[in-house]
């Protein structure tokens, strides 16, 4: 694809950020520390740079275009909110090598983060499109470039 919409692409992100939690937790459960500090590595990065693109580029274009500033955006923005407080919780986990704590709070983010993603999925994104109507291929490419953004 190489010109997805912001849809597509973050669709896409959302499966690759199931990936590098399963590795995650495979390696930890497996006592591969190196693996699971490189999987943890990057699904943080992921997930952050992920949360910068919705939080500075598609909530403000969808609160701009339906005036809802405090219905769908606010819900994922707090969920956001839970999502980097279980990073914190995976990091300290990690940095005691302690597979019990990885196996909890790994089972959490992925519980948190499938009902996040199918709401987003299934509600905001279709919304979003609606919504910017014409400006979906700019609105894409500002999504796109902050999501790939160092
Ligand atoms: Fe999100
Ligand atoms: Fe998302």
């Amino acid at each position: 694809m190489s010109h997805p919409t912001f849809d597509q692409y973050l669709m896409a992100d959302h499966r690759a950020c199931d990936e590098h939690l399963g590795a995650l937790r495979r390696h930890a459960n497996a006592g591969d520390w190196g693996a699971a500090q490189q999987a943890f590595a990057t699904l943080q990065h992921d997930l952050l740079a992920h949360f910068a693109a919705e939080e500075e580029i598609l909530f403000p274009a969808f609160e701009t275009r339906t005036g809802m500033r405090n219905g769908p955006t606010r819900v994922m923005r707090m969920e956001h909110e839970e999502v980097r407080f279980l990073l914190e919780d995976l990091t300290e986990a990690l940095s005691t090598q302690d597979a019990e704590a990885i196996r909890g709070h790994g089972e959490a983010l992925l519980i948190l983060l499938q009902q996040h993603n199918m709401k987003e999925e299934n509600i905001l994104y279709p919304a979003s499109r609606d919504a910017v109507g014409g400006d979906l291929a700019s609105l894409s490419e500002q999504i796109i470039q902050r999501r790939e953004a160092a």
